[in-house]
């Protein structure tokens, strides 16, 4: 799909959002297994708990279970549970503790609703209160608790109506009184054969099958059913049953669904015969790397170029300043991306973490361009600095994997990873990904400014041997989880860099936190010796990203300075290196590279040691504790 700008919906209300995966199904199959399958699919988006809801003639009933998903499989497999229409949800904790009240689906204090809940409901007080009123009551401390008492509510004042939509109508009277964000799907006890969905600020994707619909939070929930999806918008409702759906705003008028085709290989969604997500996504880095080069080279093989852009060369030479804007690895990603487009095309740049930029005013001149990244497309702080900026009349592009995502649909233009699903909760070959496409556009840029056509060919043959270097790299797994073996016990690490590998040296110390829970710090090499030199012993660790470049010399000036206090060092360097032998406890070679391939390679050993760390410390390296892969909270 191709990035298109879309602006707000006059109903939609944009504030923050909580993270979760939400299914739902109507029509003929047991919705059970569906709903589990695609629990399985969406769990990435929250393990605290999870919970399904099925209509069972016209008995609604509810399965909850604390813990991930295996928990609920267990308990609802002795269940004899045939409905047809079905609701389920797997949990990232916001709004209350993880326990079962608190798991989703909902049910109202009447019995009538059922509702999973993606999402913030913040007057969801002022709502209780007004029920409590009314002589609802709670069970939860959820604010979706509140939500679904509020659609009983208007379903019970329409005293049972038998207008033909009065489910849906009650859904949309609630959401009315609501502030906050939502993507929801609703059941009603009387109404066996309907399902409703709606969205605010939270994904919500329609699938459309033969006598069935699916809701989902991510179409990969449903994909291996149908691939004839709807994605809502902000301030959309609908309603369906097996054959039928309808698609309104809140302000009650109906909206032309945009049906649109997936194009997916669903397999690369699966685990394969792989331990984890993660070493699989690491291994399909070389393919990644390709697919994101893939017919982006121009013909005379001396430039980049991008289909989805939606700006001309001659507006992109009026940029004067670029503001890239990220979270967490693909923050780490943009800072390359700051030394790849300052070095190549001379554009200052500046990196920004996404939730910083959108309260902080930058002063910003009339030929800042923004360019936002963001694996997910999802992630919530990200999107609203996008906002943000073009509520000022910024032009935003956008690097993303999530096609159809929140912001590849918002950015005014911008690139596609086509890295695959990235199910693992630690980013890898997303982020490699997306250190590529910065240097396409970086080269992309720089040839439209000063960079000669010689200068961007050996560039382009630079970039197309990458895939190639990352394989050869990636035959070191055994030898790297030997390193990690050795240094398994160890409670902190320092990871040190320079320059363009600095930023891979702060990705290798987030890797290392997320899955393996050992205490790293990321810094540039030489600030080392400016304080956190002071935390080197025998049983704290330095990595250092030592490869070949200017400022080798001083680098290794550093790694003496750790070896003799004792510091073990494992380093990764070029191959033919000139580091001493002798102060390098553990060695990984990478090729020679230059500097806009290097972080690339550079980042495959911190990945696989991160991993095997994370193995060998016995996380579970694909779900670490208190994550979501997609963070839609602020
Ligand atoms: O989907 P995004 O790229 O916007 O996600 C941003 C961060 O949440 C993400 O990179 C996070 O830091 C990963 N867990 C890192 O492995």
């Amino acid at each position: 799909m191709k990035f298109s700008c879309q602006g707000e919906r006059p109903c939609a209300r944009v504030l923050a959002k909580a993270m979760c995966g939400i299914i739902g199904y109507v029509g003929r199959h047991r919705a059970k297994d569906i709903l589990m399958d695609g629990l399985k699919r969406l769990e990435y988006r929250g393990y605290d708990s999870a919970g399904i809801a099925l209509l069972e003639g016209s008995e609604l009933r509810i399965v909850r279970a604390v813990g991930q998903l295996e928990a609920l499989i267990r308990k609802a497999a002795p269940l004899e549970l045939a409905g047809t229409v079905g609701i389920g949800h797997t949990r990232w904790a916001t709004h209350g503790g993880v326990v079962e009240e608190n798991a989703h689906p909902h049910r109202s204090s009447d019995g009538k609703i059922a509702l999973v809940h993606n999402g913030v409901i913040e007057n969801f007080a002022t709502i209780r209160e007004f029920l409590l009123s009314r002589g609802y009551c709670f069970a939860s401390e959820t604010d979706s608790e509140v939500l679904a008492n509020l659609i009983a509510y208007h379903y019970g004042r329409g005293g049972g109506s038998g207008e033909k939509n009065h489910f849906g109508e009650s859904v949309r009277r609630a959401l009315l009184h609501v502030q906050g964000t939502y993507g929801i799907a609703v059941l009603c006890e009387d109404r066996p054969g309907e399902l409703v969905g709606a969205r605010n600020s939270s994904p919500l994707i329609l699938g459309i099958g033969d006598g069935e619909h699916f809701l989902a939070s991510d179409a990969a929930g449903f994909a291996a059913r149908t691939r004839d999806v709807v994605f809502l918008r902000d301030g959309e409702l609908v309603w369906a049953s097996g054959e039928e759906f309808l698609l309104t705003n809140l302000c009650q008028e109906r909206v032309e669904a945009q049906r649109q085709e997936l194009d997916w290989d669903l397999t690369a969604g699966e685990r394969g015969g792989y331990p984890h997500f993660m070493v699989k996504e690491i291994l399909e880095q070389p393919q990644a790397l390709e697919n994101a080069m893939r017919g982006r080279f121009s013909a005379d093989g001396s430039t980049a170029h991008f289909g989805g852009l939606a700006m001309t060369p001659q507006e992109l030479r009026q940029v004067e300043r670029i503001v890239l804007c990220a979270c967490g690895t693909a923050h780490c990603a943009c800072l390359v991306g700051e030394y790849l487009i300052e070095g190549l095309a001379r554009i200052p740049v500046e990196v920004e973490y996404a939730s910083e930029f959108r309260y902080r005013n930058a002063p910003m001149d009339r030929h800042t361009l923004v360019l936002v990244v963001s694996q997910s497309g999802e992630t919530l702080d990200t999107l609203e600095a996008m906002r943000e900026a073009r509520r000022k009349g910024f032009r935003v592009l956008a690097i993303t994997n999530g096609v159809g995502s929140s912001i590849a649909r918002e950015a005014d233009g911008g690139i596609y990873q086509h890295a695959g699903p990235e199910i693992g909760v630690a980013s890898t070959k997303a982020f490699t990904s997306q250190l590529c496409l910065l240097a396409l556009f970086a080269l992309y840029l720089g040839r439209l400014r000063d960079l000669s056509f010689d200068e961007g060919v050996s560039i382009v043959e630079v970039l197309r041997a990458v895939p190639g270097q990352v394989r050869e790299i990636l035959l070191q797994g055994e030898a790297i989880r030997r390193i990690a073996e050795r240094h398994g016990r160890c409670r902190d690490m320092l990871f040190l860099g320079r320059q363009v590998l600095f930023p891979i040296a702060l990705e290798g110390a987030l890797k290392l936190k997320e899955v393996s829970y050992v205490h790293a710090e990321g810094y540039a090499a030489a600030e080392m010796k400016h304080g956190p030199i002071a935390l080197v012993t025998p049983e704290c660790p330095s990595f250092f990203l030592a490869c070949d470049g200017a400022t080798l010399p001083k680098t290794i000036s550093n790694m003496h300075e750790i070896h003799a206090r004792g510091g073990p060092i494992i380093a990764v360097l070029s191959q033919g290196s000139a580091v001493p032998r002798e102060i390098v406890d553990d060695p990984i070679w990478i090729p020679r590279a230059h500097g806009v391939a290097l972080p690339i390679l550079a980042a495959i050993p911190i990945q696989l040691f991160a991993y095997h760390m994370g193995v060998l410390r016995g996380g579970d390296v694909d779900k670490p504790r208190n994550l979501a892969k997609s963070v839609t909270v602020e």
